[in-house]
């Protein structure tokens, strides 16, 4: 690919893609961005206010599945690097709206692909569309088994992660079909500023600062290898600028974490970095619920060829990255408080864990 990119990042106002844009502008002088995003919920304008991009971003709220919109946003703005990142994320939502995930990310996946294929032509040389997946397309690890790696076969057990798969099947066979520039990236469990807390990480951050339970699904003793969202950036930039069309990269930390390890390691961190007023341990605060209907028990990547191929490896360690993460949560009181105040979040808590029966 030559200079002078101009991205578009779907998706941009979401946790990966505020990071991803903030990447992208700090690695490349000569690069812009242009992102989208539906703006579903009220906290996505507090954190684009927050992330403040310079110049060089430009910001369309706008829809995936409107195809009309992508097409126009690729030819106005001379597109030619295409992240692709809008989607239905979170694995509680889909259990309870299951539509919307198919929906946006199958078919909304369906609309940009078309969107990229419509105005792919005069500039094909220079021209990629990474399709950003999950590691939760390959189902559940049994405890000793290989980690995923890009031969693992699909076997997705949640209605999000099905629908991840049907958007990666579909990018993978636009490649093929249409002879398209398209990678798809497949990625472990993302940590770092701006997730918003309805994820295990910050919901534990953003309880225990507002002296409430944490609620721990089932045994917690389930695993996830944690990345943090800097090094996956770095990731998708190598994917993109190094890797070929057709190929598949897996992104992960290497650090499998038991879910009440984790939850530990939050509440000594904010032991030392907020005390708590009456001097005992956030770990008081913790308490294990019902477990998600069909958890997935073990997730681990095995990152060999990323590293190989792409000169990738992550730069962050999970301590040290928690450290940072519970830091910057800290000192943004602020986008906190607007998203506590965001009645779809309450309603969220409420319907995610109201009914919720406190086990053992
Ligand atoms: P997120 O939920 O924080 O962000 C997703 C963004 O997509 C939101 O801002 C949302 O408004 C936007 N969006 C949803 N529907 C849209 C639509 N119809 N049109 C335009 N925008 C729309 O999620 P995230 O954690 O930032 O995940 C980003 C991508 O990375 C997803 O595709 C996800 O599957 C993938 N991924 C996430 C992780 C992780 O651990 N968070 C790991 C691997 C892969
Ligand atoms: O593996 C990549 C995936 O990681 C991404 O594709 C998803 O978009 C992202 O949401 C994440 O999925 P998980 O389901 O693993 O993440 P979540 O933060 O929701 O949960 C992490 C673990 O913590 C999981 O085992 C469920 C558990 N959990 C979660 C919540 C919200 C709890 O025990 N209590 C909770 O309240």
């Amino acid at each position: 690919m030559r200079d002078g990119r101009r991205v578009l990042v779907t998706g941009g106002a979401g946790f990966i893609g505020l990071n991803l844009i903030a990447y992208l502008l700090a690695t490349d002088p000569d690069l812009s961005v242009v992102s989208v995003d539906i703006l579903k919920y009220g906290w996505q304008q507090a954190s684009l206010a927050r992330a403040a991009f310079p110049s060089r971003h430009t910001f369309v709220q706008a829809d995936i599945l409107n195809q009309g919109a992508m097409t126009q946003i690729l030819k106005d703005h001379h597109i030619n690097l295409v992240f692709h990142l809008a989607a239905e994320t979170h694995v509680d939502r889909s259990i309870h709206s299951p539509e919307e995930f198919v929906q946006t990310n199958v078919v909304g996946t369906l609309r940009i692909l078309e969107a990229f294929r419509s105005v792919y032509g005069e500039r094909r040389e220079e021209m990629r569309f990474c399709h950003v997946s999950t590691d939760e397309v390959f189902g559940t690890l049994g405890q000793d088994a290989p980690a995923f790696d890009e031969e693992t076969c699909y076997a997705p057990r949640s209605p999000y992660a099905a629908s991840k798969a049907g958007a990666d099947h579909l990018a993978r066979a636009y490649q093929v079909t249409y002879d398209l520039p398209i990678l798809v990236t497949n990625c472990s469990n993302n940590y770092g500023p701006f997730q918003y807390p309805e994820k295990l990480i910050p919901l534990m951050i953003f309880n225990a600062l507002a002296g409430k339970p944490l609620p721990v699904y089932g045994d917690g003793k389930q695993k996830r290898d944690w990345l943090h969202v800097g090094d996956h950036c770095a990731g998708l930039w190598l994917a993109a600028t190094r890797g070929l069309p057709g190929e598949t990269h897996l992104f992960g930390g290497g650090e499998e974490t038991e879910n009440l390890t984790l939850v530990g390691m939050l509440c000594r961190l904010l032991d030392e970095m907020r005390p708590r007023d009456d001097g005992g341990s956030y770990a008081g605060l913790i308490y294990h619920v019902a477990d998600r209907p069909g958890h997935d028990r073990r997730y681990a990547v095995d990152s060999s060829k990323a590293r190989r191929d792409l000169g990738w490896a992550p730069q962050m360690g999970l301590e040290e990255g928690l450290r940072e993460t519970v830091g910057w949560y800290l000192n943004a009181g602020d986008w906190l408080v607007a998203i506590a105040a965001d009645g779809g979040f309450q309603d969220w808590l409420a319907t995610n864990y109201g009914g919720r029966e406190a086990t053992a």
